[in-house]
């Protein structure tokens, strides 16, 4: 079998304009969202990466009729004939997201089966959280061979106080419960920008779901909900990743669709940087226009509105070539510094401790060869490479694709010197 390796070589600095893909994050948690449905339903700029197509795989398994126009970036899924409420096995290790189907099975079915996820390895990602909300509200669970069997008959809605703002925890109580009679209340709940692209679904669908300042989402629930089209909101990550490339290689970058009233920490931190930022009309798009002499920046990885731990790896390559010394604290996950091993075989200069990375800029990183061990390092090992000496080779491309939808032509095309190779 031969092996899939992203080569990158050193490039001039990157500049154009890119279009951005639909967000991941949204999209996947949307795509479960409609089994609360029975119909057609028709979803707009989706980006075709593998943790889509696992989800379309895993609808389809569940009695889902998926038509796909990749050209169009179109989905349109009939949830009409939906008959299981099991999740093989296979596909749950496959994708951490596929748990985002429990809260969906449940509401529909009142039951479900699933099993524990899998997905990067970038910490412990337990689902206590979603088994506790759904058990407080009367669920029951037992497990069988790998498989966790949920039972959710008489559930009663209640105010869920989560210890924290979990994002898949926050999704599954708000799909569990849109069709649960009475008010359910989640408090610290995760307010990212994804799980209101599901709220805005959801109440498009005739769902009656509010957020309250600051982080409680309230659900009154309805009697049934309708199919709808919907168009994913772009993606944050991949625009927060490409302003990088541009950062990273000195050049001048425009993203007219990044939606950049959800990306306000990460644009400081850049303008921190001494790069410059310009925002488009009523928030939407951004301009960089990078510095030649970077200057270093400390930040924490924090739930929205903080900065996006997805965003971590991508800024830390980043930062390894800007003067001074920047300290990154990773609070969300407990083993995402993984990265920082490969960067260092680029010639980066960075120490941890526990969950600290201290980075300390060099003058020049080298290419090397580096494995991706999630999307996000797989993100900044592309970056440190369009900026490295000579070439790097990155190999675990399977991780980086799970996340980006045609990332190594869209960075070619802004002149980024990167190609996917085989070796038998
Ligand atoms: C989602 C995103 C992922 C992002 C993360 C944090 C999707 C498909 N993935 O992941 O890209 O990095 O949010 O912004 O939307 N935790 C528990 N118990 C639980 C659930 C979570 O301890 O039951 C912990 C996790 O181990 C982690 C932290 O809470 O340390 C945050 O996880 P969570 O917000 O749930 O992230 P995901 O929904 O898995």
């Amino acid at each position: 079998m031969s092996t899939e390796y992203i080569r990158i070589e050193k490039s001039q600095p990157l500049s154009g304009i890119a279009q951005l893909a639909g967000a991941k994050n949204a999209v996947l948690v949307i795509m479960a969202s409609l089994l609360l449905t029975e119909g057609k339903n028709k979803l707009t700029n989706v980006p075709f990466s593998e943790d889509i197509r696992h989800m379309i795989r895993l609808l389809e398994m569940l009695g889902a009729v998926v038509e796909v126009d990749k050209d169009m970036g179109t989905l349109v899924i009939d949830t009409t004939l939906i008959s299981s409420f099991r999740v093989p096995v296979e596909i749950m290790k496959r994708m951490r997201a596929s748990i985002l189907v429990m809260g969906s099975l449940l509401a529909r079915f009142g039951k479900a089966e699933v099993a524990l996820p899998g997905g990067c390895s970038i910490g412990e990602r337990p689902i206590d959280y979603h088994l506790k909300a759904f058990s407080k509200m009367g669920a029951t669970f037992s497990t069988s061979n790998e498989y966790i069997h949920c039972n959710a008959d008489k559930l009663r809605p209640i105010t869920h106080i989560l210890d924290y703002p979990s994002v898949g925890a926050t999704e599954n109580i708000i799909m569990g419960t849109a069709l649960l009679k009475g008010t359910t209340r989640i408090i610290n709940a995760s307010v990212e920008p994804e799980v209101l692209d599901l709220i805005e679904v959801l109440n498009k669908m005739g769902a009656h779901i509010r957020v309250l300042a600051p982080a409680t989402i309230e659900i009154e629930g309805v009697s049934s909900l309708e199919p709808i089209d919907h168009q994913i909101m772009y993606d944050r990550l991949e625009a927060g990743s490409l302003l990088l490339a541009a950062a990273i290689t000195g050049g001048e970058l425009s993203l007219p669709d990044a939606p950049a009233r959800s990306m306000t920490v990460f644009l400081s931190l850049l303008e921190e940087m001494g790069h410059s930022i310009t925002l488009g009309d009523n928030n939407t798009g951004v301009h960089i226009q990078a510095t030649q002499e970077p200057r270093a920046v400390s930040f924490k990885t924090m739930p929205y509105p903080g900065f996006p731990t997805d965003l971590q790896a991508p800024m830390m390559a980043a930062l390894c070539l800007a003067s001074g010394k920047s300290v990154i604290h990773e609070t969300v996950f407990e083993n995402r510094l993984v990265h920082v091993r490969e960067l260092q075989k680029m010639g980066a200069q960075i120490s941890i401790e526990g969950q600290t990375a201290t980075i300390v800029g060099v003058d020049e990183l080298y290419g090397a060869a580096v494995i991706a061990s999630d999307i996000r390092a797989g993100a900044a090992l592309v970056l440190a490479g369009l900026a490295a000496h000579g070439h790097t080779t990155m190999t675990g491309v399977h991780h980086l694709k799970r996340g980006y939808d045609a990332i190594v032509p869209k960075l070619a095309s802004l002149g980024g010197r990167i190609s996917t190779q085989f070796e038998e």
